[in-house]
């Protein structure tokens, strides 16, 4: 059987070697297709392989359709809102995501996006400090629970909003719980979002949550930028010259942000959360043997298409 390891944004090398030795050691080929830029190249490579792995790597229907003898998919991360679970679940091809192994690299991103805002994208000028600050995180999932620890550490006042976790867990990490997400923005001077692209979340946080924030108030994005609606973004910031906001996923409209409203605005060059050499060694490693898993045990512990 064939593993197809399909990766625009390659693993480290050392996941790659990973992965290759759990793949192989299970007696399964390893095929990768690293850095592509054609989507031929992706439906030639998926024909013949009995297992993918992917990053954000778009696993459409056409794909699907491409892959005659697929039977898992694993995206190795999170969200997995890049591959069609219709198209897969209509085949009976199991999906998984791998929960939890790259969160700690989002985390310490978001830290050092607060940071980089306050202290004027590291240009000459005076600054404020995050310490004594409200952060608000908007979902307390694997990512978000972590960010309110180092925000904790940081002297930080953490609120959190998350209609799926009890009050009493936040509470016991010492983060105070916000009644609604109104709530949350209105009391928050940094907003990490760390919520899903579903077609519930897609272009919900738009300028009523955005103009409602406090003075001097920075939205950190490292989550999708699909659940923003941009246009509200852009009223915000026009409205409210104090607002600021960061992303790692550029919006659609990034050239016109910057344009418009210049250090206020900032977007990493490529999503870089998830890249650090832990992170791929992490996710690659638990996707690899996740697969392996599945296909020797029939183990569906991850799968999200149920
Ligand atoms: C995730 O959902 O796990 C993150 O967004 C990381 O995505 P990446 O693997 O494309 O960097």
């Amino acid at each position: 059987m064939k593993i197809l390891v399909a990766t625009e944004k390659p693993f480290a090398k050392a996941a790659v070697d990973g992965i290759r030795k759990i793949v192989e050691g299970a007696g399964y080929e390893l095929a990768l297709l690293e850095k592509y830029t054609d989507k031929a190249d992706l439906l030639a490579a998926v024909a013949d392989a009995d297992g993918l792995i992917v990053r954000s790597d778009k696993v459409t229907a056409e794909v699907v359709a491409a892959a005659q003898r697929l039977k898992i998919v694993v995206r190795a991360g999170a969200g997995y809102d890049n591959v069609d679970l219709a198209a897969c679940t209509e085949r009976g091809i199991v999906v998984m995501n791998t929960p939890g192994q790259n969160s700690n690299a989002v985390a310490e991103l978001v830290v050092g996006m607060m940071i980089f805002m306050s202290r004027n994208q590291f240009t000459p000028g005076t600054g404020a400090e995050i310490s004594g600050k409200r952060l608000g995180i908007h979902a307390y999932g694997n990512v978000g629970r972590i960010v309110a620890r180092y925000g904790k550490a940081l002297g930080m006042k953490v609120k959190a909003f998350d209609p799926f976790v009890d009050a009493a867990a936040m509470a016991a990490d010492g983060v105070e719980t916000a009644a609604s997400i109104e709530e949350l923005y209105a009391t928050s001077d940094f907003l990490s979002l760390h919520i899903p692209a579903t077609e519930q979340t897609k272009k919900s946080i738009g300028y009523a949550l955005l103009s409602s924030m406090p003075k001097g108030a920075t939205l950190v994005n490292t989550a999708r930028k699909e659940v923003i609606d941009e246009a509200g973004l852009i009223r915000a910031l026009e409205e409210r010259t104090d607002l600021k906001y960061i992303t790692d996923i550029a919006a659609e409209a990034q050239s016109l942000l910057c344009e418009k409203f210049g250090k206020r605005v900032f977007a990493t060059s490529k999503k870089m959360g998830a890249e650090t050499a832990e992170a791929n060694i992490n996710a690659g490693l638990a996707a690899a043997n996740q697969t392996v898993d599945f296909l020797q045990n029939g183990n569906r512990r991850f799968q999200v298409n149920k």
